[in-house]
């Protein structure tokens, strides 16, 4: 019996032993890695736009797996909008060793708290969609941040509305008065696009020679019970001097055109938005809205997954996608109303 023990004791301290050298190797080189490790912590996963970059991740993670016969572990969290609720997840990914963690921002400007601990960890971090400040992102080589251009998605948001003014005036001056009386529905104050969106759509279209009339505007923080109920407002304010809505994003653009409906609206006010999510482009079938501006969102979910991808296998990034800086990359736009669907 003893002697019995005293072998198979001998056996597993060989194996542990064993088992020890062969992870040691494997930890040598990442390149032979069989299975990765993927933590992604979005801002609110509510979020119409954000929830499709989730199911294009997953797709992604899936696709990468059967070309690539590499399996990969993806854990999506949703912090709810809490930042300290975010902190704790990017710290558990951290402390199980995921090989890299991708982080969209609950505030964009607490960026560095996550930063120091992946620097600490050695876990590269790619952040989307809420940008980090430059400096934070200028900190280390492995950090990098996909999004959109903010300014490309207002110019196109603005020349849809050019375009159909040219075209028609009256489609626009719905009052034939000589001006186009405008409400402005914004994303969240402390986001970068917002203010970079409110500004340049307007100027496009005071460029393509809209005598434009801003009536109001106002944050609706990318929601559309908020922003259906600021529009509410509005129409109660200016009924009908309102001529045009622009939305920030879709959402809140869906909410306004919500809003002029159940106000019993048929002077065919246009309402645009920005993002090209599903609920967008079913709005543009239903007429709820005139125009959007689509970001590609499975080229979004493919850099984000390939950058991490490759950083978790120790590959060059650099050869896989193309960045600007060595840490940026902005996804393609396109304007889209009704006539461009299938
Ligand atoms: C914007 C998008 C919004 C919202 C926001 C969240 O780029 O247009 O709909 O998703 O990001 O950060």
């Amino acid at each position: 019996m003893k002697k019995n023990g005293k072998s198979i004791q001998m056996a597993l301290a060989l194996l542990a032993v064993g088992t020890l050298l062969l992870n040691g190797c494997s930890a040598a080189k990442p390149a032979e890695k069989k299975s990765i490790r993927i933590g992604v912590t979005l801002y609110r996963g509510e979020d119409a736009f954000i929830n499709n970059i989730r199911s294009s991740l997953e797709e992604k993670a899936k696709e990468y797996e059967q070309q690539t016969g590499i399996k990969v572990n993806l854990e999506i969290m949703d912090p709810k909008g809490n930042q300290n609720t975010q902190n704790s997840q990017v710290d558990r990914f951290l402390s199980l060793e995921y090989d890299a963690i991708c982080v969209n921002m609950v505030d964009r400007s607490a960026a560095s708290y996550v930063i120091n601990k992946a620097m600490d960890a050695g876990t590269p971090v790619v952040f989307f969609n809420r940008e980090p400040v430059e400096e934070d992102m200028k900190r280390w080589e492995h950090l990098y941040y996909v999004g959109e251009d903010a300014r490309e998605s207002a110019v196109l948001q603005g020349e849809l509305l050019v375009d159909a003014y040219q075209e028609n005036p009256g489609s626009l001056d719905l009052n034939g008065d000589g001006t186009v009386g405008y409400v402005m529905l914004e994303g969240e104050r402390s986001h970068q696009d917002s203010l970079i969106r409110t500004e340049w759509s307007v100027q496009t279209m005071r460029d393509g020679d809209i005598p434009l009339e801003k009536l109001t505007g106002g944050s609706a923080n990318w929601d559309r019970s908020q922003a259906a109920a600021l529009m509410e407002q509005w129409i109660r304010q200016f009924g009908d001097a309102i001529e045009v809505v622009i939305g920030n994003n879709d959402e809140m653009a869906l909410g306004a055109a919500e809003a002029l409906e159940r106000a019993g609206d048929t002077r065919g006010v246009k309402v645009v938005g920005i993002d090209g999510t599903p609920q967008g482009i079913e709005g543009l079938k239903s007429g709820k809205l005139y125009g959007t501006v689509q970001c590609d969102s499975d080229e979004y979910a493919e850099v984000i997954f390939e950058i991490a991808a490759s950083e978790a296998l120790g590959q060059n990034v650099q050869e896989k996608v193309e960045l600007e800086e060595g840490t940026y990359y902005q996804c393609s736009q396109k304007a889209l109303t009704v006539a461009d669907l299938p």
